[in-house]
């Protein structure tokens, strides 16, 4: 079954809009169903870490910390890092997705965090301004994967660090095909019944196909000029996040 929301070329950034106006109500929870929870556990995973970047880079400067949340979605990542007293403008082209995060967090009172309603080609944001970029389930669905991290490369300030979360591709041979079948089988029948929509749930697989995954991913941190690139494989490797750092400037 063909996604009609994974469109080539140009139409791309529509087709992930138009799929993101349609789940934006079911999201949250398809999530929790698809992953058994587990979405949660890898967030936390990634906050973690911002947790220690944060404190690494506080010993030796103890100025604010500020992150750039890219794919804000419905808040996930945003939220928690702002209930851990970072700063963060959350970032996400879709009012619907958005709308929700804001309601979210307003009931949370949470200060130091902002959202922009924007696409993340277009953001114009000062350059070497983030201390930690990231980006949860995000990369995957953006039109241009090199330019992306070619701009996040010029937020981030120097010693900065990106974070990606987002699903893998498994080496193991028995997990392997389970993966894909589940992915082609299981998870469409949750888009069918929340959303009455299988190809919004089919479009995982359809983009995931397109998508380089740890490897690739880290092989074009390396090449826009990342160093210390690496990444945490959850479920063996269904599951990835991955890390760089913007070296460091020495004149
Ligand atoms: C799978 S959701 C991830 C939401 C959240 N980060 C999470 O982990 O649950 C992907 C989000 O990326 C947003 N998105 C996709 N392409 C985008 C783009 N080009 N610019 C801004 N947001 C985009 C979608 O609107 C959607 O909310």
């Amino acid at each position: 079954m063909k996604s009609t929301y994974y469109l080539s070329g140009a139409e791309r950034a529509e087709g992930v809009h138009r799929l993101f106006v349609k789940i934006a109500h079911h999201y949250d929870l398809i999530n929790d169903i698809q992953s058994m929870g587990a979405h949660r556990i890898w967030k936390r995973r990634l906050v973690a870490k911002a947790e220690i970047y944060r404190s690494l880079k506080q010993s030796l400067n103890p100025q604010p910390f500020h992150i750039l949340d890219l794919c804000s979605g419905t808040g996930d990542i945003a939220i928690a890092l702002a209930k851990k007293r970072f700063k963060v403008l959350g970032v996400d082209f879709s009012a619907e997705m958005l709308e929700i995060a804001k309601k979210r967090a307003s009931q949370l009172s949470l200060s130091g965090l902002e959202w922009k309603e924007s696409d993340v080609y277009s953001l114009q944001l000062p350059h070497s301004s983030f201390d930690l970029i990231t980006c949860a389930y995000g990369l995957r669905n953006l039109a241009d994967i090199p330019l992306a991290i070619e701009r996040i490369y010029q937020w981030l300030k120097p010693g900065g660090v990106v974070l990606f979360l987002d699903f893998g591709k498994p080496n193991n041979v028995v997990l392997k095909p389970f993966f894909h079948l589940y992915l082609k089988l299981v998870v469409p029948i949750f888009g069918l019944l929340l959303c009455r929509d299988a190809k919004a749930y089919s479009y995982i697989l359809d983009s995931l196909e397109h998508y380089p995954a740890q490897k690739g991913v880290d092989e074009l941190l390396r090449k826009t000029g990342f160093s210390e690139t690496g990444w945490d494989a959850f479920v063996g490797g269904t599951m990835c996040l991955s890390h760089a750092t913007k070296p460091m400037e020495f004149s």
